[in-house]
């Protein structure tokens, strides 16, 4: 198959989704470790934060992180507007994929778009003024945003919003490569639920913790 024969098919997209999506989730438990240091203070915090600007591999991810969201947004949109123009072409009586489907796999676009927003509100809040603006880590910045409950509640809302996408997007991830069968099910499914908790705790404990204290 052809490179764009393969982009224009439905389970190249898929397979494109499912290799960007990965990757972002590694972002994600990355983010949230350097983000733990927000607990031991500000020398450690500000500390990790230069440790990742200095360092050049991690330089170098960066660029490839703002590609990998670049790609995945692109593919998301066009994927579904494929799966609707298909699903709008199938006789209703045949279907029944929204009976069928999960929650979670049928909100893709809208869990997808409310993380969106809150991506370019999160980069307003932080990267652009610590890294292009001030030029230096901020801990007193990141800390004091969360002082703010309707930042604190926007925040914790998405990263709800965060988890239900993640949801969908961890086992299909699996399934597009296919790795997945009836036997590795049921621990992708477990090993969803651990990641799950792990970022969508993390995250929001950060949030809710410099709210009170
Ligand atoms: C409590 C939660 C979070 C906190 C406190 C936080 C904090 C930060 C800070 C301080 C930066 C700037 C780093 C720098 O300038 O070097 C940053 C960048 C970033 N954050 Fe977050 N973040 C949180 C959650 C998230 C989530 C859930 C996502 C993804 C959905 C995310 C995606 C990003 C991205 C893409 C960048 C830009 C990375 C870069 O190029 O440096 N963050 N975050």
């Amino acid at each position: 198959m052809s490179g764009y024969i393969f982009f224009r098919s439905s389970i190249g997209k898929k397979i494109v989704m499912a290799l960007t999506g990965i990757f972002l989730m590694i972002f994600l438990l990355f983010h949230l470790t350097i983000n733990l240091f927000l607990f031991r203070g500000e020398e450690s915090f500000n500390e990790a934060v230069i440790f990742m600007r200095t360092h050049f591999i991690i330089r170098l991810f960066e660029y490839v992180l703002a590609l990998g969201f670049l790609i995945h947004i692109i593919m998301g949109i066009k994927l579904h507007i494929q799966n609707k123009k298909k699903n709008n072409t199938i006789d209703y009586a045949v279907n029944a994929s929204h009976i069928t489907t999960s929650f979670s796999s049928r909100t893709m676009i809208y869990t997808g778009i409310s993380i969106l927003c809150f991506l370019i509100l999160h980069l307003i809040n932080f990267m652009i003024p610590m890294k292009y603006l001030s030029g230096r880590s901020d801990y007193h910045l990141v800390t004091s945003l969360f002082k703010n409950p309707y930042y604190t509640i926007v925040y914790v809302f998405s990263f709800f919003m965060l988890g239900i996408h993640l949801h969908h997007g961890f086992q299909s991830g699996f399934q597009s490569l296919g790795l997945s069968n009836k036997k590795r099910f049921l621990w992708i499914q477990r090993l969803c639920l651990i990641y799950l908790f792990i970022i969508c705790s993390g995250f929001s404990m950060i949030a809710i913790w410099f709210f009170f204290n």
